[in-house]
C-alpha cells in the first residue's frame, strides 16, 4: 500500500466516515465490515421469479458492491485524499434497469469479451455460428452473454484477503459455443484494498474463451460528469486498427505520433477529436492495445487512470496481452445511473484486459482456443490510491 492511501484511510476513520455517511445515494446497504465477511441481501427478482442477491464487501479503504446477475459490479467507493468517498463506477440502483438496458456495466464477459466477426469462427475443421447481436457481429457472448447470467455466489475471508467466489456453467451449444465451459471467477479486496479478479475455465470439448470485466470507471465519481480530464496511461507501443464494424484488420499499427500514444500519461481529451479515421470508427477510443508485456504468468503493470481533481488512481496489472480502452462513446443521456445523474458521451472509461478482439479469425494473434483438460485461467489488479 502506498503510504497516501493508509493515510487516507486513516483520515476517513478519523473522520468517522461509515458506508452510512459516505455521501453516496445508495450507501443504505449492511455494507460488509472492512476486512469481514461479505454480506449478502436481496437486491431484486428476475421476471421468472429468480432472486438475485447482492454481496457487499469492504477491505483496506475499498468498498464493493456484487451482484449474483452478471457478476456486476454494481459500486465501488474509493476514498480521495481527504477521505471521501465517491462510487467510481457507473451502473444503475436496481435491478430492472440493468435487465433493460445495460451496456455491460460492471459485468463479467464471456465467453468471449469484444467482438467476433460475423459471429463466426472456425476450430478444427467445423465452422461455429454464434449468436449476433452486434450489427451482423456477435458482441461480448452474444445476446445473453455471461453479463445476464446468474452466477453461484459464495463469500469468504481467507488470512487478510475478502472476497467472493462466483461460478456459472454454460452448456455445450450456448450462444453458438461449443463445449460445456464450466467458470470460477474470484473477486478478492487485499488488505491494501486492491480489487483482483482471478478467471478459470475448463470444457469438455475444444472452444475459444475470452473473459473479462466492464467496469465503466470516473474517478471523480459516477455521475459527475465526463472523464476526458482523467490522465491515462498504457504500456503499449501497438494497437488493432479496426473496421467500420469495429473489427481488427489484423494489422498492429504503430501508436506512435497518433492518438493512440498513451506511453506517456495524456487525457483522452486532449485528441479524441482528432480527425483520425480510426477515431471516427469507433466515435471515440474502443480499441484494442497490444501491451508491450506480451502474455504474462504473472500480472504485470500495464496502465494508469488518474483523476487530477480527487487524486484518486487506478493502477492496471494483468496477465493479459491486451486492453481495450473504450471511452465510453455509446453513452447518449438515455440512461439514469446510481446516483440519480443521467450519463452522457464520454462520462466513463472502460479498461477490458483480454486477449484480442476476433481472435479466433485472426491466425496472427495470440490463440484463444481451451481444449479438453486444459484450465483457462486469467489474472487482473487493480490498485487504488490517492494523493
Ligand atoms: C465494448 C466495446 C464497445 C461497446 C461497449 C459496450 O467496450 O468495445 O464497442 O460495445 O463494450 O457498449
Amino acid at each position: 500500500m502506498e503510504t497516501s492511501r493508509r493515510t487516507v484511510i486513516a483520515a476517513a476513520a478519523a473522520a468517522g466516515i461509515t458506508a452510512a455517511t459516505a455521501g453516496t445515494s445508495h450507501a443504505t446497504s449492511p455494507g460488509g465490515k472492512p476486512g469481514g465477511k461479505p454480506v449478502k441481501e436481496l437486491f431484486g427478482k428476475l421476471a421468472d421469479g429468480t432472486k438475485v442477491h447482492r454481496w457487499s464487501l469492504a477491505n483496506g479503504g475499498t468498498r464493493l458492491k456484487v451482484l449474483s446477475y452478471g457478476g456486476i459490479v454494481q459500486s465501488l467507493e474509493l476514498p480521495d485524499s481527504r477521505g471521501r468517498y465517491r462510487n467510481v463506477s457507473l451502473g444503475f440502483d436496481n435491478l430492472d434497469d440493468y435487465v433493460a438496458s445495460s451496456p455491460y456495466f460492471g459485468a463479467l464477459i464471456g465467453r468471449f469479451g469484444n467482438r467476433m466477426a460475423q459471429g463466426r469462427f472456425d476450430l478444427d475443421g467445423k465452422t461455429y455460428q454464434l449468436s449476433v447481436n452486434d450489427g451482423e457481429n456477435s458482441l461480448h457472448g452474444g445476446a445473453k452473454g455471461f453479463d445476464k447470467r446468474v452466477w453461484d455466489v459464495e463469500g469468504f475471508t481467507s488470512g487478510s484477503d475478502v472476497g467472493l467466489v462466483l461460478h456459472y456453467t454454460s452448456g455445450d451449444g450456448e450462444m453458438g459455443y461449443p463445449g460445456t465451459l464450466k467458470t470460477k471467477v474470484t473477486y478478492t479486496l487485499t488488505r491494501d484494498g486492491d480489487w483482483r479478479i482471478d478467471y478459470a475455465a475448463t470444457t469438455d470439448k475444444a472452444t475459444v474463451v475470452n473473459l473479462t470485466n466492464h467496469v465503466y470507471w470516473n474517478l471523480a465519481g459516477e455521475g459527475s460528469g465526463s472523464v476526458y480530464d482523467h490522465e491515462l496511461q498504457i504500456g503499449a507501443s501497438r494497437y488493432t486498427p479496426v473496421d467500420k464494424g469495429l473489427i481488427p484488420t489484423g494489422e498492429l499499427a504503430k501508436v506512435s505520433g497518433t492518438p493512440f500514444d498513451f506511453r506517456r500519461p495524456k487525457t483522452p481529451g486532449e485528441d479524441i477529436r482528432e480527425a483520425h479515421q480510426q477515431l471516427l470508427h469507433g466515435q471515440g477510443f474502443d480499441h484494442n492495445w497490444v501491451l508491450d508485456k506480451g502474455a504474462t504468468a504473472r500480472p504485470e503493470h500495464v496502465a494508469t487512470l488518474r483523476d487530477p481533481a480527487s487524486g484518486r488512481a487506478l493502477k492496471v496489472a494483468t496477465t493479459e496481452p491486451g486492453l481495450q480502452f473504450y471511452s465510453g462513446n455509446f453513452l447518449d443521456g438515455t440512461l439514469v445511473g446510481t446516483g440519480g445523474h443521467i450519463y452522457r458521451q464520454g462520462d466513463a472509461m472502460c479498461l477490458e484486459t483480454q486477449h484480442f478482439p476476433d481472435s479466433p479469425n485472426q491466425p496472427s494473434f495470440p490463440s484463444t482456443v481451451l481444449r479438453p483438460g486444459q484450465t483457462y485461467r486469467s489474472t487482473t489488479v487493480h490498485s487504488f490510491s490517492a494523493r
